[in-house]
């Protein structure tokens, strides 16, 4: 089952709520978990370096790559999580808009046996547009502002809920976004500096924070 995470502004925390389903999947499945970054963030929270290639090389590609080459991809993670890395962005992320390629992506995870979490950025177009589109489960995170919920409204994508990351005394809450957008809020994950600090250090998934793991317990 694919699981996309997105957002509509920058710094929204997608790649946290991504990296932290990933690890709370991989604890709770047998079969593990498989994070794809299509953001290029990843690797930087887990802690993992980030120097090989990735989902934009297999997608450049073109279609005479192995069956098996994207498998080949995969590096292990810390907490049992398997990672498929972007590759470097290096500007090439407009190239990689085949949507072909992208399709075939969307195939390929969509057949995993294993809970599938992909990172998908900030306002996707290409591959990450074509996942978020496609995922039975595609999460916008958000931070509830009236700006955030605007852009959410344009957005080229209807999700199938909401990840409110937030704190206390702001004036948008959960009802706010539901009504506003019409899908319902699957988690609150509060604002915490535990967070930050795990994000910061490269230890989001081998130490997730209790904040994130009670939130998140039940949203995917
Ligand atoms: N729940 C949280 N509590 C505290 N800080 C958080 C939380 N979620 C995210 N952050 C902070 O916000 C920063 C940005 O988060 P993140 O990288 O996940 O956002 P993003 O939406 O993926 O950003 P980008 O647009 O760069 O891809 C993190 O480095 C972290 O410091
Ligand atoms: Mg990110």
């Amino acid at each position: 089952m694919i699981t996309a995470c997105w957002s509509v502004k920058g710094g929204s925390g997608t790649t946290v709520i991504a990296a932290a389903l990933a690890a709370l999947a991989a604890r709770q499945g047998p079969g593990g978990a498989l994070l794809a970054d299509l953001a290029g963030d990843i690797p930087a929270v887990l802690g993992m370096s980030n120097d090989g290639p990735g989902l934009l090389d297999w997608l450049l590609a073109g279609d005479e790559v192995p069956s098996d080459a994207l498998s080949r991809l995969e590096i292990s993670g810390p907490g049992g999580i398997q990672v498929l890395p972007s590759g470097r962005l290096d500007g090439r992320a407009d190239e990689a808009d085949l949507q072909g390629r992208s399709e075939v992506l969307a195939a390929l995870l969509a057949v995993d046996p294993r809970q599938v979490v992909v990172d998908c950025g900030t306002q996707p177009t290409g591959a990450a547009l074509t996942l978020a589109a496609a995922a039975p489960i595609s999460l916008l995170v958000l931070r509830p502002c009236y700006l955030a919920l605007c852009k959410a409204l344009e957005a080229p994508v209807r999700p199938t809920g909401v990840v409110l990351v937030t704190e206390p005394d702001r004036s948008l809450g959960r009802r706010d976004v539901e009504d506003a957008l019409g899908v319902p809020v699957c988690a609150e994950v509060m604002i915490d500096p535990a967070v930050a600090r795990a994000v910061d250090a490269g230890v989001l998934s081998s130490r997730l924070p209790r904040s994130l793991e009670r939130a998140l317990r039940h949203a995917a």
